[in-house]
């Protein structure tokens, strides 16, 4: 199955469930998408890597449903009864430096940040959504934003785009817990529009500190929020995608999110030969 095709299928098997009524999906848990998506030829998969989990002569595992991130119930021990380092707006290198001990974990990062009240877009979420996947993870995928579906389920990508991602995963023979899934804002802009600078950056911090704690062999940034957070001096995505820059100390690959994809078919051959470019830098594979 070419690429186009399945994007097609995938397409189709979206508009059904919208005219049958359905208005929310979760990607990993609807069987017919779970059996389309697990169908990609080993032809249209990244070239292997030694290193890489999946073994590329079988197709790919279908995905299992993701694991709901639970926000830490306890305060991880170290930080009870703290005043919130970052909620005066200091940065994440500041509050490291003054903070070095704190922070350790993904657990504590979300713990701290569960009611975040850093910026207008925690008036309107449903829920907060942190990220999710491998706590020491080859590929980090950065997105915008969550959309409606993310903000209920309070999961990353798990909507329309969400499947176009997870179709990604899986045919470079990984699954979404082999990699790390975020985005620059961790609550839904209103009506899916772009989150405002202000917004991105009252978030960043957190994303900073994901960063350091997963410290990914690549962060493939999707979309143009992502890329000029990274990259302010970075020209639109179209021409600065599938090149390689540097962010701190990680190598940094952008390309087109999935859900200009939906709207745009022909850019899929572009963005699937910058997933098998980031499967190859990200695993150190040589095809
Ligand atoms: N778009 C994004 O950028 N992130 C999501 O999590 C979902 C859609």
């Amino acid at each position: 199955m070419k690429w186009r095709t399945v994007l097609e299928a995938l397409e189709a098997r979206l508009a059904e469930l919208a005219r049958g009524g359905i208005q929310t999906l979760n990607v990993a848990s609807d069987p017919e998408l779970v059996q389309l998506l697990a169908g990609f030829p080993a032809g249209e998969r990244a070239a292997p890597a030694a290193e890489a989990p999946a073994d590329p002569g079988s197709p790919p595992a279908p995905p299992r449903a993701p694991p709901v991130p639970e926000i830490p119930q306890a305060e991880p021990a170290g930080l009870a009864d703290r005043a919130s380092p970052l909620d005066s707006g200091g940065s994440a290198a500041t509050f490291q430096a003054k903070h070095p001990s704190e922070l350790q974990t993904l657990e504590s990062l979300h713990f701290h940040f569960r009611d975040c009240q850093r910026c207008a877009l925690a008036g309107s979420r449903t829920k907060l959504v942190f990220g999710v996947g491998h706590d020491r993870p080859r590929l980090m995928f950065v997105g915008e934003g969550p959309g409606q579906e993310e903000d209920r389920q309070g999961l990353p990508f798990v909507g329309r785009a969400g499947a176009l991602l997870t179709a990604g995963i899986l045919a470079l023979g990984l699954t979404r817990e082999d990699v790390y899934i975020a985005n620059m804002v961790k609550c839904r802009p209103p009506g899916n529009r772009n989150p405002a600078p202000e917004e991105t950056a009252a978030c960043f911090p957190i994303l900073s500190r994901q960063m350091e704690l997963l410290d990914p062999a690549l962060i493939v940034t999707l979309g143009n929020v992502p890329l000029k957070a990274l990259n302010p001096s970075a020209r639109g995505i179209t021409a600065e995608r599938g090149r390689v820059f540097e962010y701190r100390q990680w190598p940094v690959l952008p390309t087109f999110h999935p859900a200009y994809l939906l709207r745009n078919a022909n850019a899929i051959d572009s963005w699937w030969l910058d997933l098998k470019q980031a499967f190859r830098v990200a695993y150190g594979s040589g095809g």
